[in-house]
């Protein structure tokens, strides 16, 4: 990865090779941890931040479903990561908070392990590859399930759940795909790694409920309203793994990857990236450019300092 000049780090500004913790830091041994990731893009009103509150409050809820109480609050994050842009000079970037248990107690209970917090930006190009978001990728469903209620908590953004999406992209990559599918506990499509996934049915896009252990993604939310105001019908629905290869189109949604359509599932050609894909791709970077008005509430708009005059 591309290294930036400053990282925040509880509460500080830190040179990025300085941003360091110490080896028995309970997140590193446990997973005890929860994060975002966001996007900032370059618009014509300036950096702007991709839906910045709403992954804030995932990262306060994520962390509330584990039980930990976050040293800052909403707005003090917000403020940070604007003044980190800033001052590492980008127009556009990856942003990536974290909080997690550091050092000071092991053990499964540890209460008194401080929760730290960091905010980390970086240039980062499309997840699945420019080629990917352009022509489509190839996914393979993976023999990995994604984690079940019954024993984590697919609803939180935890760095400890994350072994499972690692394991599924790690089984697909190494057999030659782009992309890992995960189905549910129950053998119904849930979505992808580090995506979730819509499926274009006779005209009609259909995507996972809440209730098939999906993350509560903020670019499929956004995607929703999207198609919506396009005059797409969505709904949200269990979804049949054969359905993927039945499906007119099918596409993947999340921050670092974008909207990126698939081409091809367990070897089954859904040809190129259909009409409605596109349509909704297309729009969908406007949103995020800010060349579209009606989402222009959605962009967090960098302050710059004021200039001194006189
Ligand atoms: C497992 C998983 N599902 C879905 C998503 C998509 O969520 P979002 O659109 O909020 O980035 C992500 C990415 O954060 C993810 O890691």
């Amino acid at each position: 990865m591309e290294k930036a000049e400053l990282i925040w780090m509880n509460g500080k500004l830190v040179p990025w090779d300085e941003a360091n913790v110490h080896v028995l830091s309970h997140g590193l041994h446990y997973g005890t941890g929860v994060f975002e990731g966001l996007r900032a893009y370059e618009t014509e009103g300036g950096t702007a931040v991709f839906r910045h509150r709403e992954h804030l409050e995932r990262l306060v809820r994520s962390a509330q479903l584990y039980y930990l109480d976050l040293p800052y609050t909403v707005d003090e994050l917000r403020s940070a990561t604007h003044e980190l842009i800033r001052r590492n000079g980008f127009t556009s970037c990856y942003i990536r908070p974290l909080a997690f248990r550091g050092y000071g107690e092991m053990g499964l209970y540890a209460q008194d392990a401080p929760i730290e917090m960091i905010v980390a930006v970086w240039e980062w190009g499309a997840y699945l590859g420019d080629d990917g978001k352009r022509n489509g990728v190839r996914a393979k469903v993976s023999s990995w399930r994604r984690i079940s209620p019954q024993g984590l908590i697919p609803h939180a953004k935890a760095s400890g759940q994350y072994l499972n999406s690692i394991l599924a992209k790690t089984e697909t990559a190494r057999a030659g795909y782009d992309e890992a599918i995960l189905l549910d506990e129950r053998g119904l499509v849930c979505e992808g790694s580090g995506e979730n996934i819509f499926l274009v049915r006779d005209g009609t896009l259909v995507t996972p409920p809440h209730t098939a252990s999906i993350l509560d993604g903020i670019t499929r939310r956004s995607v929703i309203q999207i198609a919506r105001d396009l005059g797409y019908t969505v709904v949200e629905r269990d979804v049949a793994r054969a359905e993927l290869y039945l499906a007119e189109e099918v596409f993947l949604t999340g921050t670092a990857a974008e909207l990126v359509p698939v081409r091809e599932v367990d070897d089954h050609d859904l040809g190129e990236p259909g009409e409605i894909t596109r349509h909704i791709q297309a729009k969908f970077e406007d949103a995020v450019c800010g060349r579209a008005e009606e989402y222009l509430e959605w962009l967090d708009v960098v302050e710059q300092p004021s200039k001194v005059t006189g």
